[in-house]
């Protein structure tokens, strides 16, 4: 898109939005752009996206009604302007400025509700209008904060506070919200440490991190009664498989993982760390020889932790 298409864009936007919403249209072209950086989405599709999403808000309500009507979006949205500017902007954005980029126009028509599988552009609209710097409500800053740092945790907070806060005013709840709020959670419950196959890749990496070498991840959860993932590692010597363990255990502390019985610390040449789902075996070489744990569990897959 040139230069030229953008810069149309921003006239239609400045004469028809007030100076406040014109400021908000701002802070969220800004945050919108930087979080775009952030998470690799394409910088212009954002900035469109976010410059226009707002481009029907300051609409008197008989104009608002009038295109729902026109642009067949849908009776639910009659008289429901908090609703229906989203959707508009994406209308006019397609037929009266020829954009055909589904993201850009789902980008704006979602702004406001959200809803499940959102892709990344469309994430980044929908909390940088709820997060840019001239919102004022208490939680403003910290969910900015927490924009940059968890996408989608911002993204579940933002969806949670929205439904608390329509209903509270006993407004029309969309259902795409609620939707929106209850992906999140799948999405954060997906990659949470809580999940043993992420806590064992996690584990993996942290052996690698600290040098040890071999790591392999066998999922054992059909075949065991006492675990989901093995690791199996070697660390050079024993005070170094000593070091990994120690290491592993201060990192998963921080994560609110917490072992349930380290064995054969300090001499034995085998460590094993029993983290419930995940169990972590930490050999010397000749240990590992010797136990060959590898040939006992030798027909369950080993997972691609480096993946
Ligand atoms: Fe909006
Ligand atoms: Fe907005």
């Amino acid at each position: 898109m040139d230069k030229e298409f953008i810069r149309e864009l921003e006239r239609y936007i400045r004469v028809r939005l007030t100076e406040k919403r014109y400021r908000h249209t701002e802070g969220v072209i800004a945050t919108a752009v930087e979080l775009a950086k952030r998470y690799g989405a394409d910088e212009e599709k954002t900035y469109i996206a976010a410059l226009f999403h707002d481009a029907c808000k300051n609409l008197d309500s008989d104009e608002m009604n009038m295109l729902v009507e026109e642009y067949g979006i849908g009776e639910v949205y009659i008289d429901k302007p908090q609703l229906a500017h989203s959707k508009l902007a994406a209308k006019i954005l397609e037929d009266r400025f020829g954009v055909t980029d589904e993201d850009i126009l789902n980008a704006v028509s979602f702004h406001t509700t959200g809803r499940e599988n959102m892709s990344l552009l469309e994430k980044i609209i929908f909390v940088a209008d709820a997060v840019e710097p001239n919102r004022t409500y208490p939680e403003a800053e910290e969910l900015n904060r927490l924009a940059f740092q968890d996408l989608d945790q911002a993204g579940y907070e933002i969806a949670d506070r929205s439904i608390k806060r329509v209903r509270n005013q006993g407004m029309f709840l969309d259902e795409d919200t609620v939707k929106a709020r209850d992906w999140f959670a799948e999405l954060l419950q997906d990659n949470s440490l809580e999940n043993s196959r992420n806590f064992a890749v996690y584990a993996a990496n942290i052996i690698d991190g600290k040098k040890g070498s071999d790591i392999v991840v066998i999922d054992v959860a059909e075949k065991s009664s006492f675990a989901d993932y093995l690791i199996i590692a070697t660390g050079g010597t024993i005070r170094q498989t000593d070091a990994i363990a120690d290491y592993i255990e201060e990192r998963a502390e921080l994560q609110n993982r917490f072992t349930r019985r380290i064995e054969g610390k300090n001499g034995s040449g085998w460590t094993l760390m029993d983290y419930g789902d995940v169990i972590v075996n930490l050999f010397v070489p000749e240990m590992r020889e010797k136990y060959d744990l590898e040939t006992i569990w030798s027909d369950c897959d080993r997972i691609d932790w480096e993946a």
